[in-house]
């Protein structure tokens, strides 16, 4: 049986985070610069059944599934996969995993590494799942991470296009009008995105009519946003980018450095900027004008602080 590699790309949220949780819309697109890898390959001197998994980013170097609770993300990816294909008692597997996802940065690493297991292991198998088999074990697994998902990260991994997201409903893929590049920036505070959904929920139920009423804001501020980027409208991108971000920090998920850094941007001529996924730290986004230079919006982000930049361009939809 031949080795079977899988690949799947990093994301960001555009728009609509946690307002995304209460049934609001969200953008998302993939992030190509980065990506998560799995190798499913034959283990003739392994015993039927298992499936060794390699992933030196979280010390497993040669574990069967089975040996690890079944809450591991990696151990239910497996379990979940050989299920879908019906393989009770498969034959012994190899499966590294590899990634260059910055972990719990919202990019979106966990959801990547769960669609690579699912694809190379089903691949290898002689299986392979299709995307919506995929994204449902890959949704399956982010509740292990992150408790009540809404389900965007997933969804954009798996299908690895730029898309406008409403929980529960079917994908609906979004056009790009004109090419955008955006800056992504790490504050470097790691925040668990779980927390800062909890801490929304809390503040949600001590005032539902405030919230409701941003939450839908939100919701219209994105439903705005498809169109500008359906248009190629930057500049107007760029402005509601900023009003996202002005509701995003009503909401309490802003913090000092990340407000700090949307700041920056906009000072060294972002046409907009603001937080992206869950808040508190992470990652924050800007928009680099048409003509503008990337790289040097990057330079000042970093200048600013921020511990790493990467850069990704949403190409015009064919
Ligand atoms: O932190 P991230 O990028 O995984 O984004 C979380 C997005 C939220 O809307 C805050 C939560 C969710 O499940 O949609």
């Amino acid at each position: 049986m031949p080795a079977y590699r899988a690949t799947a790309p990093g994301k960001i949220i555009l728009f609509g985070e946690h307002a995304v949780v209460y049934g609001q819309p969200a953008l998302a697109v993939p992030v190509f610069a980065v990506q998560a890898q799995a190798v499913a390959s034959a283990a003739p001197d392994l015993p039927a059944g298992e499936i060794s998994l390699r992933a030196p980013a979280v010390g497993l170097d040669g574990v069967d599934y089975r040996a690890l609770p079944a809450d591991h993300p990696l151990a239910r990816g497996v379990a979940l996969t050989l299920e879908a294909v019906g393989a009770a008692t498969p034959p012994a597997v190899r499966l590294k995993i590899t990634s260059t996802i910055p972990v719990a940065a919202g990019l979106g690493s966990g959801a990547a590494v769960t669609v690579a297991l699912v694809r190379a292991l089903s691949g290898f198998l002689g299986r392979p799942l299709p995307d919506d088999a995929v994204n449902a074990i890959a949704y399956e697994v982010e509740k292990i991470h992150h408790g009540t998902p809404s389900g965007i990260d997933n969804t954009v991994i798996t299908y690895a296009r730029p898309v406008f997201f409403v929980k529960g409903q079917p994908l609906e893929p979004l056009r790009v009008g004109a090419p955008v590049t955006i800056v992504i920036a790490d504050s470097g505070i790691p925040a668990p995105t779980a927390e800062a959904v909890a801490d929304v929920r809390a503040a949600f139920q001590r005032d539902p009519e405030g919230y409701r009423a941003l939450f839908a804001a939100v919701g219209d501020v994105v439903n705005a946003a498809r169109q500008a980027l359906e248009q190629g409208d930057v500049p107007r991108l760029g402005a509601l980018m900023n009003e996202n971000h002005r509701l995003l920090q009503r909401m309490g998920v802003s913090c000092a450095t990340l407000d700090a850094l949307v700041a920056r941007a906009r000072d060294a001529g972002a046409w907009g900027a603001k937080l992206s996924g869950g808040g508190r730290g992470g990652n924050m986004i800007a928009l680099t004008p048409t003509h503008g230079d990337a790289a040097a919006l990057a330079a000042a982000l970093e200048a600013a602080g921020a511990v790493r930049t990467l850069t990704t361009t949403l190409s015009p939809s064919t």
